[in-house]
């Protein structure tokens, strides 16, 4: 069963491209409103999604897979380990327009704390399952769908999502979200570095149970809003 919202996905990215993007993971999201439902998120005045440090873990090799899905590789049986959490939001222009063919990354640590890079921390507990990085192409809605793991703490920083936008092989912005309510973020020096309160509300998101589902997935709504409308 697909949520009306990962229904309208569906239609508008076509029904090929959606199998080939959520094949595996549509059919475990056992729906969830969790998806896409901002009623009323126009009428708010929409805030620019702060730049963020690249940091030093953007991955220096590709896994094997970089699809959306960072909890299996390719056909891999085992998964990832940590807590599957559907990560969803839309990209959009600063007058809140959504970007289509926007590719998204995102790039987190594992369960472990290491990042796929030569020169991450816990290299040898890296959990061989966990892709680590992650693609996606938006839609005509500015859509964007990840499974992976909730993030977890490494020393010296809170939970954070990386995140680069690109249109057209040109950055458009890298940014990181973190996860609302740890306690630990006020610690942390990047998110502190973010002064304007609204800005750094707008990359603390909240990681809530996925409705509908028995195997307690989560899911987390970070929409990205560039500082400028990129070219057609
Ligand atoms: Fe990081």
């Amino acid at each position: 069963m697909y949520s009306s919202s990962l229904l309208s996905l569906e239609s508008s990215l076509g029904r090929r491209t959606f199998l080939r993007r959520f094949g595996r993971i549509a059919a475990l999201a056992g729906a969830g409103s969790a998806f896409y439902s901002v009623p009323g998120a126009f009428a708010e005045e929409l805030v620019r999604t702060p730049k963020q440090t690249e940091g030093p873990f953007y991955p220096d090799h590709l896994p094997l897979d970089t699809d959306n899905d960072l909890l299996v590789i390719n056909d891999a049986l085992t998964p990832a380990v940590g807590e599957i959490t559907y990560v969803s939001g839309r990209i959009l222009s600063p007058a809140g327009e959504p970007i289509r063919n926007a590719l998204v990354e995102i790039w987190q640590c594992d369960q472990n704390g290491a990042y796929l890079h030569s020169k991450t921390g816990n290299g040898d507990k890296r959990d061989p399952n966990f892709q680590g990085f992650g693609r996606f192409i938006t839609g005509s809605r500015g859509e964007y769908l990840f499974r992976t793991i909730k993030p977890v703490p490494y020393p010296g920083r809170a939970p954070h999502i990386h995140y680069k936008v690109k249109r057209h092989g040109k950055e458009l912005l890298t940014t990181q979200c973190y996860i609302k309510g740890f306690a630990g973020n006020e610690k942390d020096g990047i998110w502190k570095n973010i002064k304007d309160e609204k800005a750094r509300a707008a990359v603390t998101v909240a990681f809530l149970p996925l409705k509908g589902s028995r195997i307690g997935e989560l899911a987390a709504k970070f929409d990205v809003v560039l500082g400028v409308t990129p070219e057609a």
